[in-house]
């Protein structure tokens, strides 16, 4: 396994994503991680990532002591390679032209190494992705130069008598070309890592150590029918089958179907158990009157809090809770200035429970990112359909009826989004598109159908593709794709006669309309 120390780059998530991919387990721990904890994870190498500071700010940060006692393979990226050079007597300056986006490194000819096997032959350039300001300027003893750029002479050392490397280019994104090669030689090369690291591999080991921890115990779950829960569920009921209770709230605010569907999966063809209580009544009784969204979504998370402490303090012997915790999810919490990892994830599903429960936590995805996340349910046999779904906000349609939710509302939505769902599973597009929904406007406009005129409703079909969900561009959606959807939509559906897409990208618009 292979250790990454942050030092605060932006693009350390990606780094430990590419170790992943290569079958290889890591974790992102803060630079200063204590040297005791450093001896107990005994990685087989070490990645120092980047970060904003230069090595001779005061209070920059600093190596690490305890990492580099280890005696273990270093690759220091950016600032890491700083780190390096400083630390064994080279110098560091900052450059005279700031470097930010692609450049050509050409391998120094002889010099190539075992870093840079099948990622650039001698003599010859591949692009790769600058963002820095400080280099390395002066080589420390012992080292050589393995790759240059037009404005750094110095794009890549390599120590390859004590296994010391660094790059000033970011081989973890994904406009560095080969980037995945790079990554592949340190780990399986240079560190020697074996392949271990795979979801069927996960999956024996996360249901043993399931197993063993919460012995003859309960469990609790709040399934969602997203992804993460959904996991969670197929995990542990393969791990201790009848000790887990799911708790299903259906909030009369979900999508089409959605309720049947997430029995059918779990209890119906899983046999997992699966409690579920309808509780539209309750929330759109609470919800009546109200418009502001943040009392919306106040409302409707404390009514399921509420639903869910009800109905788990009726589960007799419950001692654990499950959640869909994962890795995203502890390490940017990690990654503050306390150090402290908020455990709980401040998610729809589970919002608190009474203290008087002391329930433990269970979280067996807390070690995955999104996409082994899916992997892990596709060998456990979620449909593909409910692995590789957008995601669906925990207040659902509550966020999609612009001001009071009414269920005459919620009800046109529903058959409006699943038309628009429909179509875009079958040109292929759901795929292509990050996140994708239908917004229903509560006004009515004038139309004509036959010989009658209209007077409707209007529903926003909106799309867009995204990395991360804090910045998203339209999606550029075919005309006569739009054309197919909203013709569908006003005819099957009486009570809308009006259909426009959504092009506002975020910033300035959010995701959501509310
Ligand atoms: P915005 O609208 O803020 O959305 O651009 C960003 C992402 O967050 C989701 N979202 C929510 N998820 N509870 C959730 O669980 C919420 O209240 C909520 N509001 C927005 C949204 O669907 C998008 O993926």
């Amino acid at each position: 396994k292979i250790l990454i120390l942050d030092y605060g780059s932006q693009y350390t998530q990606l780094i430990a994503r590419r170790v992943r991919e290569t079958q290889v387990y890591c974790e992102i721990h803060g630079h200063e991680m204590a040297a005791e904890a450093v001896r107990a994870f005994n990685p087989q190498g070490v990645i120092l990532s980047g970060g904003h500071q230069s090595v001779y700010d005061v209070g920059a940060a600093e190596l690490n002591d305890a990492v580099m006692a280890l005696g273990v393979p270093v690759l220091g990226i950016c600032y890491g390679m700083q780190l390096l050079g400083r630390h064994f007597g080279g110098t560091v300056a900052p450059s005279d032209k700031r470097e930010y986006g692609r450049a050509e490194i050409q391998a120094c000819a002889g010099q190539v190494g075992a870093l840079f096997e099948g990622f650039v032959e001698a003599g010859a350039k591949s692009t790769v992705w600058m963002s820095h300001g400080d280099h390395v300027e002066m080589l420390p003893k012992g080292f050589v130069t393995t790759a240059s750029t037009l404005n750094a002479p110095l794009a890549a050392m390599a120590n390859e008598a004590t296994h010391m490397y660094g790059v000033q280019f970011h081989p973890e994104v994904n406009h560095t070309d080969n980037g995945e090669r790079l990554i592949h030689n340190f780990v399986r090369t240079i560190c020697g890592c074996h392949g271990l690291w795979t979801s069927d591999g996960f999956i024996e080991y996360e249901v043993e150590r399931v197993r063993a921890l919460v012995g003859d115990d309960k469990v609790i779950l709040g399934l969602s029918g997203g992804v993460d829960s959904s996991v969670v569920a197929a995990l542990l009921h393969r791990a201790i089958g009848e000790q887990l209770t799911c708790v299903f709230v259906d909030n009369g605010l979900l999508r089409l179907n959605e309720g049947d569907q997430v029995m059918e999966t779990f209890a119906q063809n899983m046999g997992v158990k699966v409690i579920r209580v309808d509780a539209e009544a309750r929330f759109l009784g609470k919800l009546a009157g109200v418009s502001d969204p943040e009392k919306k979504r106040k409302i409707i998370g404390h009514t399921f809090i509420e639903i869910f402490d009800e109905e788990a303090g009726k589960i007799e012997n419950a001692k654990w809770l499950a959640q869909g915790t994962i890795y995203p999810d502890v390490v940017e919490s990690a990654g503050t200035k306390t150090g402290k990892a908020t455990n709980i994830k401040s998610h729809h599903n589970v919002g608190g429970l009474p203290e008087d429960m002391q329930l433990k936590l269970l979280e067996p995805l807390r070690e995955l990112f999104k996409d082994e996340v899916r992997k892990v349910g596709l060998e456990l046999g979620l449909p593909h359909r409910m692995v590789f779904r957008h995601p669906f906000p925990g207040p659902g349609l509550g966020v999609r009826i612009l001001g009071e939710v009414k269920k005459e509302y919620a009800d046109l939505l529903r058959r409006a989004d699943a038309i628009y769902m429909d179509e875009l599973y079958a040109s292929g597009h759901y795929e292509r598109i990050s996140q994708a929904f239908t917004v229903f406007l509560p006004v009515k406009s004038v139309g004509v159908m036959g010989d009658g005129r209209t007077y409707d409703y209007v529903v926003a079909l909106r799309a867009v593709e995204t990395k991360d969900f804090m910045t998203a561009t339209w999606y550029p959606m075919p005309h006569d794709l739009l054309s197919h959807i909203a013709n569908r939509i006003i005819n099957e559906i009486d009570g809308i006669n009006r259909v426009t897409y959504d092009i506002t990208s975020k910033p300035p618009g959010t995701i959501e309309w509310e």
